[in-house]
């Protein structure tokens, strides 16, 4: 069975409220029950985390590499811009991953125009909301039933 993680980072725990004309109305329970929704159907182990902590998202990718996990999906959030930490714990895990924003953020601020893991991950979905998740699920799917066959 393939085996996907699913993390978010800081403030997104806070969407449905967080600069709505930005994220949307969709909460965070809502994202994860729609990607559960779609786990089940295509019968995929899931598991999903919200942390606003660098720290413990490095120790969960660290865990990705131990406990099979095929691919994560990611939404890094402002560690995006700044985690030279998060980079390195990819590279240490070897666990692809797949980078996931709601917002585009090339249509931004210049300072989330600068990514620290685009270029190592397998791809990245930026701009289509709760929408971003469920592409990059499906593109997850995809890439391990392409690298199981
Ligand atoms: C975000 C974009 C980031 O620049 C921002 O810091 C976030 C959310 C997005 O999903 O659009 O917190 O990753």
């Amino acid at each position: 069975m393939i085996k996907i993680l699913v993390i978010h980072g800081p403030n997104l725990n806070m969407l449905g409220s967080r600069e709505p004309e930005v994220y949307g109305s969709d909460t965070l329970a809502s994202i994860d029950a729609s990607i559960a929704e779609m786990a089940k159907s295509k019968n995929v182990s899931l598991e999903t985390f919200q942390s606003n902590l660098e720290g413990e998202i490095v120790d969960r990718i660290q865990q990705a590499a131990a406990d099979q996990t095929q691919i994560i999906i990611i939404n890094p959030a402002a560690f995006t811009h700044t985690s030279i930490a998060i980079r390195d714990a990819f590279l240490a895990s070897s666990v692809p991953f797949i980078e996931v924003h709601m917002s585009n953020v090339h249509a931004r601020e210049d300072f989330r125009k600068h990514s620290y893991l685009s270029d190592i991950a397998s791809g990245v979905i930026s701009g289509f909301g709760k929408n971003s998740y469920l592409l990059a699920f499906e593109a997850a799917v995809n890439q391990c039933n392409q690298s199981n066959s």
